[in-house]
Order: C-alpha cells, then structure tokens, then sequence
C-alpha cells in the first residue's frame, strides 16, 4: 500500500481566511482579543505586515510573522529592512525542513528587501528566539547586543537581547536599534518574551546588567 504524502500549505491570514484568528493567536496561548495587539495591526497591515501559517494535513503547525521596519513593533530602524518578529514550528513537525520553508517563503516574498533583521536572546529563561538558532538554522549574525534583566521577574537573571541581521546584498547598510526604548519591552504580541505586561505601571521592565 503507499504511504499518504503529507500535504504542506502556507496560507497568509493577513489575506483573510478561516484561519483570520490565528491573527490574535499562536501557539503559546488561547484566543484573546488583545487590544494592543488590535491597534498595531490596524497600522501594520497596510504597511506590509504578514503572518503565515504552516498547515500539515490541515492542522497548524508553524508560523512566521514579518514586517517592514517601519510598521515594526521592535524598536529596529532600517532602509528597505523586512524585520522578522517570530518563527515557529512545533516540536512534532520538526525535522522536516519545515521551519527553513517559512523562512524562505519570507525570503522569496521580500526579495527586493536589503535584508532580514530579529532580535534574538541569549541565556533567557523561555526556550523561544535563541540566538544560536537564528544564527545556525537561518544565518541571522549578531551586530549588537545588550545584557538586561526584568524587573519584574526573574530578577537576578541577565540575559542578553540581540539586534540580528541578513543581509541581502553585499552592499545593504545594517539596521540600527533603539536600546532605551526596548528596555520597555513590546506590547503588539502578548507571547513575546520582551512582552510588557499592561498592568505594571513601570514604563521600563527591563533594566541594564
Ligand atoms: C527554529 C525553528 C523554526 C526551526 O524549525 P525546524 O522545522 O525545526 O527546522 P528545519 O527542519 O527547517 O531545520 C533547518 C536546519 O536546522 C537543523 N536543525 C533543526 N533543529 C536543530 C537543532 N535543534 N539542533 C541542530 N540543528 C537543527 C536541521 O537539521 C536543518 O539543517 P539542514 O538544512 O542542514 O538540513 C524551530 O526549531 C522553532 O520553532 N524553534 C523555536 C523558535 C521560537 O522560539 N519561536 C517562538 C518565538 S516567540
């Protein structure tokens, strides 16, 4: 008898679909209509805003989110730079080259971009956005970084954030990045590990190490 080949789409819900909710949601959480979350897509998905999903036999399993510099919600400036806010694939659906296919959807869709910026961390507590996985599975390197830690928990912890970077041609001018205004953390993802929460009253919950 052969084997069933397993079907792979790639669907963008910024495009509308039955997967519009995914929009609001990831694997790291249930369905909330999160505010902030609202407003930033408001002005993002005019500017070029994209989530993607990885369906595998109709269930999803992965995901990539990217944006111009511009309509980013990281601090990251740069001339025509696509900034990558997140890629995932879970842990079942590994293995199978699944998490280089998003990216090089992303590649292939920002071809005319100078190049791809992310943050990555080092020695956080949360397994998400590790910067040897940027740099080894995707070829993101490391152009700056600063040591931090949160000063809401984990608070004798210092971990660094990453200002990642590929660029696309030889000449492409890096990215820069606001230091100051990320010790406040991000607030257009509520999964994120920068993630500032909206009840605390600080402005910044990261401090310097
Ligand atoms: C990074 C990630 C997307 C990679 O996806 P994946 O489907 O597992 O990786 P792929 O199968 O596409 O592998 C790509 C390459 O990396 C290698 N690789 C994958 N996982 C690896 C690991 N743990 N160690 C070493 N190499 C690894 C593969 O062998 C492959 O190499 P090849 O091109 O030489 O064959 C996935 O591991 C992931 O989701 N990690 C968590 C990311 C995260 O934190 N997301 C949340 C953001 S808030």
């Amino acid at each position: 008898m052969t084997e069933k080949r397993p079907e792979v789409k790639i669907l963008d819900v910024t495009e509308g679909s039955e997967y519009q909710r995914w929009l609001y949601t990831c694997f790291a959480m249930s369905f909330v209509k999160h505010e902030k979350r609202r407003e930033y897509l408001v002005r993002a998905i005019p500017k070029g805003f994209h989530k993607k999903l990885l369906i595998l036999n109709d269930e999803v399993v992965g995901q990539i989110e990217y944006v111009p510099a511009e309509a980013s919600g990281f601090p990251i400036v740069g001339d025509n730079v696509i900034v990558m806010h997140c890629i995932w694939v879970l842990r079942k659906a590994k293995g199978h080259n699944l998490g280089k296919k998003l990216f090089h959807e992303m590649l292939e869709n920002k071809r005319s971009a100078s190049g791809f910026a992310t943050l990555a961390l080092e020695n956080h507590w949360s397994p998400w956005m590790k910067r040897w996985q940027m740099e080894k599975l995707f070829g993101f390197k490391s152009i700056d970084s600063m040591e931090v830690r949160h000063r809401l928990k984990q608070m004798r912890e210092c971990f660094e954030i990453h200002l990642m970077w590929l660029p696309n041609r030889s000449d492409s001018k890096p990215p820069r990045w606001d230091k100051t205004k990320l010790l406040e953390g991000v607030d257009f993802c509520l999964a994120h590990p920068l993630y500032h929460p909206a009840k605390t009253r600080q402005k910044e919950i990261f401090e310097r190490c």
